[in-house]
């Protein structure tokens, strides 16, 4: 394979992302890299500084964010981020740090830190990177890049079965409402917004399961890799 080789997996939220990096990279030998974890991580940076939302000083927390260290650490206990040193993988999980995420991941200062830091990652040794504009704006040079869709309403259910077989007790109409929310946070900002463009190849996961996606990406990244 030539080197490094760095998989695009970009989308919305809900759509099964995830599951599918994991599953590719597993099966290619490479590093999985969760680039909107970092947006999280800059998310509670912000809440922790007693910023509230909607944010209105964009140049806070890019002031924060410039002076912090976000790391994800790969090992054979499964991928963690680091916030100045902290482990942070499950609060950046929390609903409220995803409202956060996304209003952070609107501000150019802190998409130009991560997405910089997220390229340094990608051409150091590769991986199968997840995240909005992996494609288009972080490693736009790699022939390797999916879009993974699916309406809003299915990707809704799936999100609420997941939130739900942990225990948490969320209405469907919630996790609908927010995610409504973020896809136009996500596909509206002016700076990388969420598109699909010709270079990537769009899946429909409407009606595939997670190994029926991650088989249909490793077919194609076969047969775009030379020889
Ligand atoms: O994939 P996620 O839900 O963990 O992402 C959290 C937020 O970060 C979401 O609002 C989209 C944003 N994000 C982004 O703008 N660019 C990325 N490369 C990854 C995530």
């Amino acid at each position: 394979m030539i080197s490094p080789v760095i998989v695009a997996i970009d989308g919305p939220s809900g759509v099964g992302k995830s599951t599918v990096a994991r599953l590719i990279a597993k099966s290619l030998g490479l590093r999985y890299l969760d680039t909107g974890a970092m947006y999280r991580a800059a998310g509670l940076l912000a809440r922790r500084a007693g910023l509230s939302l909607p944010l209105s000083n964009g140049e806070d927390v890019a002031r924060l964010t410039s002076s912090a260290t976000i790391e994800i650490l790969n090992s054979q206990a499964g991928t963690r981020t680091l916030l100045n040193g902290e482990d942070v993988s499950e609060e950046i999980r929390e609903p409220e740090i995803a409202r956060y995420a996304s209003a952070v991941a609107s501000i150019p200062a802190v998409r130009r830190k991560l997405a910089s830091l997220q390229r340094e990652m990608a051409l150091c040794g590769g991986g199968v990177m997840e995240g909005r504009d992996i494609g288009t704006k972080v490693v736009p040079e790699t022939p390797f890049k999916f879009f993974l869709d699916a309406s809003s309403d299915v990707r809704a259910e799936r999100r609420f079965r997941e939130l739900s077989a942990k225990g948490l007790d969320v209405k469907i109409e919630t996790v609908l409402a927010e995610q409504r929310a973020r896809d136009e946070a996500d596909s509206t900002r002016t700076d990388s917004p969420l598109v699909c463009d010709a270079s990537y190849v769009r899946v429909d996961t409407s009606n595939l399961s997670s190994v029926d996606v991650a088989e249909v990406c490793l077919a194609e990244i076969k047969k775009r890799i030379p020889g």
